[in-house]
């Protein structure tokens, strides 16, 4: 089986892993090696260790969007895809925390949002900057791979 799948792996991709692998990335210590039999259906590391600790931030950011932008990202990096990312719409920071959580080495992230200004759509409760670098902090990030740009609408 094991054998099987590995010829369905295009050439291409082998070779994007091994590139990967050869210049020591390191695996995420949010996915898990494997799972016992009795802890499937009990969340991972990702939820436990990330999701977690951003559910007690105002926003919109749910488990699934964790798991798929975590998915996308680590899978660029994976691939050898590289630069910083740019966040329009930050809100209290759910989504920033966890997107900072994959940036790589020389990465930042440029997030963007309205703040307490008016924008077209209605948002109650609305974050001032303090409100979102506090968020940010909470988390442990490396505030120097955090950008901010305050829009007016
Ligand atoms: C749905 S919320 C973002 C949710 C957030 N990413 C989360 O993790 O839950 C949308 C955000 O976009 C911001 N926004 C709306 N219009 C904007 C604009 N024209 N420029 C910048 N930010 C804007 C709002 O201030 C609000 O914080």
């Amino acid at each position: 089986m094991k054998h099987t799948l590995k010829q369905l792996v295009p050439k291409s991709l082998k070779q994007m892993i091994r590139t990967y692998q050869g210049k020591g990335l390191e695996r995420s210590v949010h996915l898990r090696e494997s799972t016992r039999y009795t802890d499937i259906g009990e969340a991972g590391p990702l939820i436990i260790d990330v999701f977690s600790r951003i559910n007690d931030i105002p926003g919109w950011f749910n488990v699934d969007d964790c798991g798929h932008f975590f998915l996308v990202l680590s899978y660029q990096s994976a691939m050898g895809v590289k630069g910083d990312l740019l966040e329009i719409g930050s809100y209290h920071g759910r989504s920033t925390v966890l997107m900072a959580k994959c940036l790589q080495p020389g990465e930042r992230i440029v997030v963007c949002d309205a703040f307490e200004s008016n924008t077209d759509d209605y948002y109650a409760n609305k974050p001032s900057p303090e409100d979102l670098i506090s968020n940010i902090k909470r988390l442990n990030q490396e505030l120097e791979k955090i950008v901010l740009l305050f829009t007016s609408v």
